[in-house]
């Protein structure tokens, strides 16, 4: 089988137009009167090509656009690349994130080996150069995603492995940018890997292959460690919750923990953090079947689960002072004859009783034995993501993920992390007025509310669950899947959720970069 493309990231001290790479991308600002000085530098040698390319109209320096000129010798670069960066006065981090990204992806769509990225001159001093670094070493990454796995042969012979630089002239800055490069290649490596696991399809990966992979991955980083409930042990622990969604398929529910202890053990003043996701490998819906259209989609139904498995591994690999439990439950929603039904009333991990009034509400049903659970283990934070309701897209549409928590301190450090990250997201409410919604006259609880703002039902009755613990929800149904490919992302996953709760565990850790 196909590995995805191999980057590698690396700073390099070198002038402008002694730069010897296949493709050179440089970033330019829609509402900066003429090109910076780096541009006029380049322009000079070409004789005034990227002049006239600007002149003509053809580039104007929006967000999204590029174009590229040939070096012809005149440069030691064969191709420079102008990438769009939109207004100065709205860029942020994430504007040299996507041009990174833009970047990388017009290499590997015109098999350029080496790309050399200049895109962080134009921004001046306006960030520092390390958040600059890691941010562009995200975005190289996650251009330069690709997913065909299962595509046969090799007949457009796209690249085994891209090698990117970032190029200056400055040793000081070049040294700083280097610092931030590493963590984004961490960062970005896991993005990719998470992208990688969530695009595969449901008869590939399920409950017990996506523990396999997962235990897989723990071997390799230090640090780490990994448990996996089996269902003997879930029937052991009473997780009816897990039991109940998995009774259906014959591919049998999971309870994936994973934990990180740091090596110097961590600072005495920091919480312990547990980061939950929801990994439904497939949701039909169960026997409250879904309509069949787009139902393929829900092979992504998975993807908070793995989005916190690749997030362990990127603050293990990044060495952070904290300790983490990564918790992911897991199983597939089908309808059978060993399905639960609606009607049930299930015993959860915690002791609660669920009457179920609908299968397809299973993302809450597993996800509440995995924050009793880690309630249980007295976690200070407890920080879930889930695909969880359609209420949700419905509400914010596919630009941000909804917010919900019972802590106002732990959501502006989430919306803090989200802004950082380029992963948005928006507040939504989920308390007592939601909660009434969720009481059963026969049960504890049921696992659907009324009709109206079923996003905050599902975070309310999510709510129940987390005991004393400060807690955020993150639904990020919308968020995971990308439906058209942009000029710098592929379609299908996102690895939505990666990048955003490494920044918030960074930040919580203390480490600057
Ligand atoms: N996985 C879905 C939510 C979802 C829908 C994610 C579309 C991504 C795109 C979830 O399990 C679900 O089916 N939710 C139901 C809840 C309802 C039965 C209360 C929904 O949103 O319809
Ligand atoms: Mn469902
Ligand atoms: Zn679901």
């Amino acid at each position: 089988m196909k590995e995805i493309i191999k980057v590698s990231l690396k700073t390099r001290k070198v002038e402008i137009t002694k730069c010897a790479t296949d493709m050179l991308a440089v970033g330019m600002f829609s509402d900066v009167k003429g090109p910076d000085r780096l541009v006029r530098e380049l322009d000079g040698r070409l004789n005034g090509a990227i002049g006239r390319l600007i002149e003509l109209g053809d580039f104007k320096g929006k967000a999204g656009e590029s174009a590229i000129v040939y070096g012809d010798g005149k440069i030691a670069a064969k191709r420079v690349l102008l990438i769009g960066l939109g207004e100065k006065k709205k860029a942020t981090l994430d504007t040299a994130r996507r041009a990174a990204a833009s970047a990388a992806k017009k290499a590997v769509a015109m098999k350029a080996k080496d790309l050399s990225l200049a895109v962080h001159r134009a921004f001046g001093g306006r960030f520092d150069p390390i958040s600059l670094g890691r941010a562009i070493g995200e975005g190289a990454h996650y251009g330069s995603y690709r997913y065909d796995e299962y595509v046969s042969g090799d007949e457009d012979g796209r690249l085994k492995s891209l090698g990117i630089e970032v190029v200056d002239e400055d040793a000081v800055k070049m040294r700083n940018l280097d610092k931030g490069l590493s963590s984004g290649a961490i960062i970005g490596r896991a993005q990719s890997l998470a992208r990688t696991l969530a695009n595969r399809p449901a008869n590939v990966i399920n409950p017990p292959s996506l523990a396999a992979a997962t235990r897989e991955i723990t071997r390799t980083v230090k640090g780490l460690s990994c448990t996996v409930f089996e269902k003997k042990q879930l029937e052991a622990e009473g997780m009816g919750g897990i039991l109940a969604v998995g009774g259906g398929s014959k591919n049998e529910p999971r309870f994936i923990i994973l934990k990180y202890a740091p090596a110097g053990g961590a600072a005495k003043d920091k919480p312990t953090v547990a980061i939950v996701g929801k990994a439904i490998t497939f949701d039909s819906g169960g026997i409250s079947i879904k309509p069949a259209q787009n139902m393929d989609q829900m092979k992504l139904d998975k993807t908070g689960g793995i989005s916190v498995i690749a997030t362990m591994k990127a603050v293990a690999e990044l060495g952070l002072a904290l300790n983490v439990y990564g918790l992911v439950p897991s199983a597939e929603n089908l309808p059978s004859g060993s399905s639960y039904r609606p009607g049930d009333i299930v015993t959860t991990y915690s002791g609660k009783t669920v009457e179920v009034l609908n299968t397809d509400a299973e993302g809450r049903m597993i996800l509440c034995d995995a924050l009793a659970y880690a309630a249980q283990q007295k976690c200070n934070i407890i920080i879930d993501i889930a695909t969880l309701t359609g209420a949700c897209m419905v509400a914010l549409g596919k630009h941000k993920a909804g917010l919900m928590g019972n802590d106002d301190g732990l959501m502006k450090q989430l919306q803090k992390a989200a802004d950082e990250s380029g992963e948005k997201v928006w507040p939504m409410p989920s308390g007592d007025e939601y909660a009434e919604e969720i009481k059963s006259k026969i049960a504890d609880l049921k696992n659907i509310g009324n009709k109206w703002g079923g996003a905050c039902t599902a975070a309310a009755f999510l709510r129940q669950f987390v005991g004393q613990a400060r807690w955020a929800h993150l639904d990020i149904a919308g968020m995971d899947m990308i439906e058209n490919a942009t000029e710098y992302s592929l379609e299908g996953s996102s690895g939505f959720g990666v990048r955003l709760l490494t920044t918030y565990l960074a930040n919580l850790a203390g480490r600057k970069t």
